[in-house]
């Protein structure tokens, strides 16, 4: 498809050429045309002359080889390259072509054949006379015998020819001139177009899927006239801006409520719950005797709370991510961080194979230390808490041009397949009853998420039954 400047600048040289043409043939048919019956008149007035003279003192009279003038040929006033014949019982008696100083020149027997064969009805006609084309007629003459005049078409045709050559090369000049200015007025005539569409352009190159933004992109003012066609596209497309920038802002507004709420709420919660669980304890730990049953519920309301307070500080911990509240940006010594979550797992699920892949010296990035090692926390209580005994874990720290590679593999069942493309999503669960047992929630990866983006970073997950990978990619400390 081709743009709309160069379809316009076509369109046009189709019609300007289309026209050229027409007017071209046309003029060139009419001047034909004229130029014949202008020719046809003097034809006429020649035939005249040489009926005038047949019919005078000459008629009858035989070409005498001494009549330098050739009987009726020397008639005077007719001009240089006149034909005239006289025909009789089908033979050519006198006939030439009269040269400049008005001596008949003798016709060839050819030549004569073809006047022979003319029908003599007095209309003009063109034929062909040995190597030239002529205009004749045919007559006959007062005693019978029949009269040929004709007059020579060169010249008619080297007009006319030499018309339609000027005419081909004025509009051939024409075509161009119209190319390149036509070229010119259309690019002018659609720069506004081009201004509205860089607009649009540039609207389209804002993020506007999150976070605060900014709509203050507009159509010039200039191209917003309505009485235009790219004046209603500018002043169309300002409005839609309008819209959507509030559209968004509203959006915006209530997203910041949302999470402002949250916080606030998880926030309001952590002191209850602290609450409840130094009670629950002190009350199991009691000098009086527990019933036994009751020391269970205790303990069951304790790891309850537990799991709540830990609930609400991912919640907190999001709501934070989400507000694009700062994170710390001290050097963290990733390997430190990796072996002490290594062990802490080790100590935890010790019937787990774990195993670490690290280089020998520091890895360090620049970031928040307690949200990246709640990262390598997270990951690491998925390999424990959604794979059997017995897996194997294996944790690899490899730093690559710029960037550390942090990849969290097991051998364990994997990531239900319906599941993994939303496994980053909050509250995105497995309802395996392993993960059910556990108390998950679903926050965990998308916290590993959120800190990861926060820190300029990403993590990817392949997962089949013998192999998943969680692989996190953070920028390294320069
Ligand atoms: N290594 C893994 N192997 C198998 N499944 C996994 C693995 N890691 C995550 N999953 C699946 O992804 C789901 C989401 O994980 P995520 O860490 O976000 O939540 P969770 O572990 O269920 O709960 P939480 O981490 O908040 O306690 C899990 O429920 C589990 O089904
Ligand atoms: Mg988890």
């Amino acid at each position: 498809m081709h743009s709309l400047r160069a379809r316009l600048v076509a369109a046009l040289l189709a019609l300007f050429a289309l026209v050229g043409v027409v007017v071209g043939v046309v003029t060139a048919i009419e001047l034909h045309a004229f130029l014949l019956h202008r020719l046809d008149v003097q034809l006429a007035s020649s035939r005249d002359r040489f009926a005038g003279a047949l019919a005078g003192p000459l008629a009858g009279s035989r070409p005498a080889s001494n009549d330098r003038r050739g009987g009726f040929l020397g008639t005077p006033g007719q001009s240089v390259d006149t034909l005239g014949a006289r025909i009789v019982d089908g033979r050519v008696t006198q006939g030439g072509v009269l040269d400049r100083s008005g001596t008949p020149e003798q016709l060839s027997s050819s030549e004569a054949a073809a006047l022979v064969a003319l029908p003599v009805d007095g209309r003009p006609r063109s034929l062909r006379v040995g190597s030239e084309d002529y205009r004749v007629v045919a007559v006959r003459a007062g005693d019978g015998d029949v009269l040929v005049t004709g007059l020579p078409l060169a010249g008619l045709d080297e007009t006319v020819t030499r018309l339609i050559t000027v005419e081909v090369i004025v509009i051939g000049f024409a075509l161009v001139f119209t190319g390149i200015v036509g070229a010119a007025i259309v690019r002018l005539t659609l720069r506004p177009l081009t201004r509205v569409a860089w607009t649009a352009g540039r609207v389209a190159e804002l993020p506007l899927d999150r976070g605060e933004v900014a709509l203050a992109e507009r159509v010039p003012e200039a191209d917003t006239d309505p009485r235009t066609e790219v004046g209603q596209v500018g002043l169309a497309l300002n409005r839609l801006l309008g819209h959507v920038g509030a559209a968004l802002e509203a959006r915006q507004a209530s997203e910041t409520r949302l999470r402002r709420f949250v916080a606030d709420a998880s926030h309001e919660l952590r002191t209850p719950l602290a609450a409840i669980r130094g009670y629950a304890e002190l009350t199991r730990r009691s000098a009086e005797p527990v019933p036994p049953e009751i020391a269970r519920m205790l303990a069951r309301v304790e790891s309850q709370t537990e799991r709540m307070t830990t609930l609400v500080e991912d919640l907190m911990l999001l709501a934070r991510l989400d507000a694009g509240r700062p994170l710390g940006r001290e050097p963290v010594d990733l390997s430190r961080l990796v072996i002490d979550a290594m062990s802490d797992a080790h100590a935890v699920s010790p019937d787990h194979h774990w195993q670490l892949i690290a280089p020998d010296e520091e890895v360090t990035v620049t970031g928040d230390a307690a949200g990246l090692a709640q990262v390598v926390a997270n990951l690491l209580a998925n390999t424990r808490t959604h794979t059997p005994a017995g897996t194997t874990v294996a944790v690899t720290l490899t730093p690559v041009d710029g960037q550390v590679n942090l990849s969290v593999v097991d051998d364990g069942p994997g990531v239900p397949p319906d599941l993994l493309p939303h496994v980053f999503e909050r509250f995105a669960r497995g309802d395996s009853s392993r993960s059910r047992a556990n108390g998950s929630t679903g926050l965990g990866l998308s916290i590993v998420d959120a800190v990861v983006a926060a820190h300029r970073g990403s993590v990817d997950v392949t997962s089949v039954p013998g192999r998943t990978a969680f692989t996190v990619r953070l920028p390294i400390r320069s």
